[in-house]
């Protein structure tokens, strides 16, 4: 275990310090230090991706379900719709892409869908906790993250019969050793406080439930690990009080406004949440001992955004770029249309530039936005522990 301590500081330092700066202290500790950096600099090689999550991770399961979320979205990426409430590509894009793989098919998309690298179980308005009211009554869909597990349930064996059809049926599903290789990753949480919220409950009703959602978050990493799945990529959720449709729809008293325009309370509540899922992710290290658990930190590196712009180069951090107009062009109305003397009239526009907004349609991120996220997240930098995407299957440093 010793020489696989040493290998923190170095995946630290190639962070944060100039390659040459590493590379001299490694030649003056190179004897000493060989063994390990082969193992540190080893790049996982994950053949696949399966993600669980809402609509921060989906690439096409509501869509495919409930009907296409309407242009403009996905203009300035794709051309076109393209399954994800964005002007282009998500978080869970940007990871896939830099770990070599294709975009993630959406499980739910009959059409054209290729899971040869991976599966993404995720789906807008998804919380983690069933819901006890339909889509069309509170706005939360009814694929919880316990039925996206039974979705992912049966795809191993499943794709495995399907693949053994040869030809085709070959290139679309995974090998079947993929499952214990791959990155399982999750992006949930922040539509079950939402749902709080938007009951009218105080934020102390909605804490007070908080230790049941992340329960159930817990039951489902532990089933993934039964099925085979031991490298997990979990996000923690952003700050909801920064969101514009949740600015404009919810109670807020300007003393509850903090410098960068969020509500201070409901990103309490998401704070509150985010310490309860670490401990959740120490509990987890501990009752699964072949587990690699990455939890990062995606509510700073959001924040960071909103309470930042222009040092990342944003000129809008609380504005909708995509709505149909009010302080926050909020209202998740981005590419509606209504009829006027016959005629159809797009009353939810985009923004001139969407690459100098945050914010896109009042509860979703920009491209541009997404891509800064991944920036400050792919080197480890808001990760626990603090280790770079391509080398999360490593398990010696999580040790607490
Ligand atoms: C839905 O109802 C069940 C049974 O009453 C309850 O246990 C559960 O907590 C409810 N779910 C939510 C999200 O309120
Ligand atoms: C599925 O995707 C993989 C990786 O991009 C590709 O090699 C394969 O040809 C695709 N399968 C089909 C049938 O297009
Ligand atoms: C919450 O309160 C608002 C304002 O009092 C009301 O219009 C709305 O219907 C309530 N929502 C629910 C789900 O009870």
């Amino acid at each position: 275990m010793f020489s696989l301590s040493l290998c923190v500081p170095y995946m630290i330092m190639e962070s944060h310090f100039s390659k040459t700066l590493v590379v001299a202290i490694l030649v003056s500790l190179s004897v000493s230090l060989a063994p390990c950096l082969v193992l540190a600099s080893t790049s996982c090689k994950f053949p696949a991706i399966f993600n669980f999550g809402d609509s921060n991770s989906d690439t096409g399961g509501f869509s495919a379900v409930f009907g296409q979320a309407r242009p403009p979205h996905g203009e300035s990426y794709f051309h076109g719709p393209a399954g994800r409430y964005c002007d282009g590509r998500l978080v869970i894009d940007f990871i896939a892409n830099s770990l070599g793989l294709p975009f993630l098919s959406a499980y739910l998309d009959s059409v054209g869908s290729n899971f040869s690298h991976g599966a993404n179980f995720a789906t807008a308005a998804s919380t983690i906790r069933p819901q006890n009211t339909t889509l069309h009554q509170s706005g939360f869909s009814p694929i919880s993250l316990d039925v996206q597990y039974d979705e992912f349930y049966d795809f191993p064996p499943r794709s495995q019969i399907v693949r053994s059809q040869g030809g085709v049926f070959e290139q679309l599903m995974p090998k079947a050793e993929d499952f214990s290789r791959a990155l399982y990753t999750f992006d949930i949480g922040q539509n079950d406080l939402a749902a709080g919220f938007f009951f009218n409950m105080s934020t102390a009703q909605v804490k007070a439930y908080v230790p049941d959602v992340l329960n159930q978050f817990k039951s489902i990493v532990k089933n993934v690990y039964d099925q085979g799945g031991r490298y997990f990529w979990i996000h923690n959720t952003g700050p909801v009080g920064c969101l514009p449709y949740v600015l404009a729809r919810l109670p807020v008293l300007a003393s509850q406004v903090d410098k960068a325009g969020c509500a201070t309370p409901y990103n309490e509540v998401a704070q509150f949440f985010n310490h309860g899922l670490k401990e959740v992710v120490v509990q987890l290290r501990e009752e699964l001992p072949l587990a690699a658990i990455t939890y990062v930190d995606i509510y700073s590196a959001k924040y960071s955004l909103i309470s930042q712009p222009k040092k990342h180069g944003f000129e809008q951090p609380i504005r909708a770029c995509c709505g149909q107009g009010g302080k926050y062009n909020n209202n998740l109305h981005c590419g509606g249309k209504i009829k006027v003397h016959g005629r159809e009239i797009l009353v939810g526009k985009a923004c001139q530039d969407p690459s100098l907004w945050v914010n896109w349609d009042g509860f979703h991120y920009t491209q541009a936005a997404n891509k800064r996220v991944f920036d400050q997240i792919v080197d480890g930098s808001f990760s626990d522990p603090p280790v770079p995407l391509k080398m999360v299957c490593h398990r010696q440093q999580q040790a607490h």
